[in-house]
């Protein structure tokens, strides 16, 4: 089995064989331990630490798994002002955390200007940042490129061309992998990656998935499993399930070495140890939720997310802990994607 991960990781994978790894459950054990080992080989014990601010849970979009999306009447909304990023960053950065992620939901009311403009302030901190804000012009990625962002999110959530045109209502799966690959053009750090669980997807789509990831040449990878919102149209569903998300985790490390791919925070709302098993299946990178109270708990993409009556800034030393605990280092670079030669 070792030789056939090891070709798997060499040569060119077909999407058979993917299917075949992820239908079967013969060899989970030894495809999580040989991700574990790519993992230290790569990219070796650090693990990079991004805070998050979830600045705005306003969305125009309405994907059908979302707790965000537009017509959930549900939730209250909230808007950061730029003012508050701005001193929620400094004040991440002052606990000498090195990137800072930027998200929210599909909203227009940040501009382009208000966006630039957030970047150059927040790039006076000596920090890398990650805009994760969805599907925007690509002029505007070009602007926010050229004020100092260095990263961006968005995930291609499935690369089954009809589930994906199915749950985005607005949006099609050709239209995402455009936005995908204009930014990797213009030289962003691009994330890519999928939800394991989703209705209607099956071994083949998630080995489709993880082939997409490889087209792209991902840079970072966030894999996390569905969790049904009783708020959203998929509320019936089943959701994901721990022991599959891991191993998809585990198949994209090996087949994209370099990557820098997270433990979600999906992962940890799923089980209470999911990101420690992520962190020992393949990832390397942790996103502790920076969010300001009282806006917190009003990011509810999932029921049961961690991390919602945690004191405010705590979530950086639960996850300094947690480093400690698996014996590995807290990354002290910016923690850009490694280059092989
Ligand atoms: N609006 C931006 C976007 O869609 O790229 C960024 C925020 S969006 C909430 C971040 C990610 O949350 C999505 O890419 C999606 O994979 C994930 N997500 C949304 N609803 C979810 C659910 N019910 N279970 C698990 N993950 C979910
Ligand atoms: Fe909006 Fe992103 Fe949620 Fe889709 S996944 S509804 S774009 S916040
Ligand atoms: Fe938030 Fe542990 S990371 S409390």
């Amino acid at each position: 089995m070792l030789e056939m991960l090891k070709k798997i990781q060499k040569d060119n994978v077909t999407l058979e064989v993917l299917e075949y790894l992820i239908s079967t459950n013969k060899y989970d054990n030894e495809i999580l331990s040989f991700a574990d080992e790519i993992r230290k080989k790569y990219v070796g014990d650090e693990i990079h630490i991004r805070a998050i601010i979830e600045f705005s849970n306003y969305c125009k979009m309405d994907c059908l798994y979302c707790g965000l999306r537009a017509p959930n009447n549900k939730i209250k909304r909230y808007r950061m002002s730029p003012d508050e990023i701005f001193r929620r960053a400094k004040l991440i950065s002052e606990k000498n955390i090195k990137t800072i992620v930027l998200q929210s939901g599909e909203d227009p009311y940040y501009t382009t200007e208000i966006i630039e403009k957030l970047i150059k302030r927040i790039k006076s901190l000596n920090v890398a940042i990650t805009l994760s804000i969805g599907e925007r012009d690509f002029k505007e990625y070009k602007i926010w490129k050229d004020a100092g962002a260095d990263r961006y999110l968005m995930r291609h959530e499935t690369a089954d061309e009809e589930l994906y045109n199915n749950l985005h209502p607005h949006d099609t799966f050709e239209n995402r992998k455009k936005h995908l690959f204009k930014l990797k053009e213009l030289g962003y750090e691009v994330g890519a990656g999928c939800m394991v669980g989703l209705p209607g997807q099956g071994a083949r789509e998630l080995a489709k998935d993880l082939l997409f990831l490889k087209e792209l040449d991902s840079d970072m990878i966030g894999i996390g499993p569905f969790i049904p919102n009783p708020n959203t149209p998929l509320k019936n569903a089943k959701g994901g399930d721990l022991k599959l998300t891991l191993k998809i985790i585990a198949l994209a490390r090996i087949l994209i070495p370099t990557a820098n791919i997270p433990a979600t925070t999906a992962m940890g709302s799923l089980h209470p140890f999911g990101r420690q098993m992520a962190l020992k299946s393949g990832a390397n990178v942790i996103m502790p939720n920076l969010t300001p109270n009282p806006y917190r708990p009003h990011y509810t993409l999932y029921p049961n997310k961690i991390c919602l009556f945690e004191v405010d800034t705590s979530c950086i030393e639960c996850v300094k802990g947690m480093i400690k605990d698996l014996k590995r280092k807290v990354g002290q670079t910016y923690g850009f994607r490694v280059k092989v030669s």
